[in-house]
């Protein structure tokens, strides 16, 4: 997620949930070609299993691109077909593209001509008012006849003209059957569905349909959830939250000698006591004294002292 997935936020999450898929936020073609890779392609090794999303609509610069990714070492390059913002539909990517399947079919080849991974894609159900499941469907076998496997289906569509990226994660309806619908049809391919996910229940209960669900806004505004998927679906003991953070403690100490700033870090672990007795502080804690120069592991300390001191942390039943 744009802003959001950055590699200290996907170190994070890896400690929470070891098996997850993780996946950058989108970065242009263009600049992973041209741009400055150190920053834009920064990953730690123990990301993995990790997703490079790349955006654009050029199949040669995508092909290059692709092959960047996966020199550089991530494990799949996924292709955004789902991005409303205008400034994504100036340059004729992202959602816009689900009108145009065979640029997208002609993407996807020369991503897999060029690189050695997975080539995945993150679309919509369609754009503005089109509901048509034949030509959704077209969409999707178009693109999987050029070497697509597995498709991580946003279950709405994308209104073009008239709401922002944000009200277009909400406003349109979820159509979760279409993703149920797309595996049932195509059993060959791998559907991951998308959007509006918020429980560990609801995420469940799409496996019983698809081969996966990925989480967007509840995985980052609650992060513990992460952990309890992992544990319900692939087993293991539930640890606290903060048994689970202090694991993270080398990490934010390397990152700091390194002359990374901890506010960058701890901006992602805000939620991780969300809904809990002592969350508040917890927030507070991080966000009034991690900006401040000369700020270290201590404050996490701290935040994490004063948080389970409300109640005694307990572990949640799974
Ligand atoms: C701040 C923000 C940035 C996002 N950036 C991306 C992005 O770069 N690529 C992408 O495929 N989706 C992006 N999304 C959309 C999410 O991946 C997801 O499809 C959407 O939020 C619906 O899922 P959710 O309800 O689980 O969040 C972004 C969402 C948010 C809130």
């Amino acid at each position: 997620m744009m802003d959001w997935t950055d590699t200290h936020c996907r170190v994070f999450h890896r400690l929470l949930a070891p098996h997850a898929r993780l996946y950058t936020e989108m970065v242009h073609a263009n600049a992973v070609i041209h741009g400055d890779r150190a920053r834009l392609l920064a990953m730690d090794p123990v990301e993995h299993p990790v997703a490079l999303q790349l955006g654009g609509s050029e199949p040669e610069l995508l092909g290059a691109a692709a092959k960047i990714g996966a020199d550089h070492g991530f494990d799949e390059i996924n292709l955004n077909c789902g991005c409303p913002s205008d400034r994504v539909q100036a340059g004729r990517f992202g959602a816009c593209l689900m009108r145009e399947p065979q640029l997208v079919a002609d993407s996807v080849a020369a991503m897999v001509e060029n690189c050695d991974v997975p080539v995945t894609v993150k679309c919509r159900l369609g754009v503005d008012d089109d509901h048509d499941w034949d030509r959704f469907l077209a969409f999707i076998d178009t693109v999987a006849n050029a070497g697509c496997g597995m498709f991580v289906i946003h279950a709405r569509n994308a209104w073009l003209q008239g709401l922002s990226p944000k009200e277009n994660r909400e406003v349109p309806p979820l159509r979760y059957d279409w993703a149920y619908r797309l595996k049932h049809e195509r059993p060959q391919l791998q559907i991951v569905v998308n959007g509006g996910i918020a429980t560990q229940d609801e995420a469940t209960s799409h496996l019983a349909h698809t081969d996966g669900a990925m989480l967007g806004r509840a995985a980052y505004h609650d992060p513990y959830l992460l952990h309890r998927l992992d544990v319900a679906w692939f087993g293991g003991e539930l640890r606290t939250r903060g048994e689970l953070l202090r694991a993270l403690r080398p990490y934010v100490e390397d990152q700091l000698a390194r002359g990374v700033y901890l506010k960058h870090i701890t901006r992602h672990l805000l939620g991780l006591f969300a809904g809990e007795r002592g969350g508040r502080a917890f927030r507070q804690v991080l966000s009034e004294g991690a900006h401040k120069p000369g700020a270290d592991w201590s404050l996490v300390e701290q935040a994490i002292e004063i948080t389970e001191s409300f109640a005694g942390e307990r572990v949640d039943a799974a």
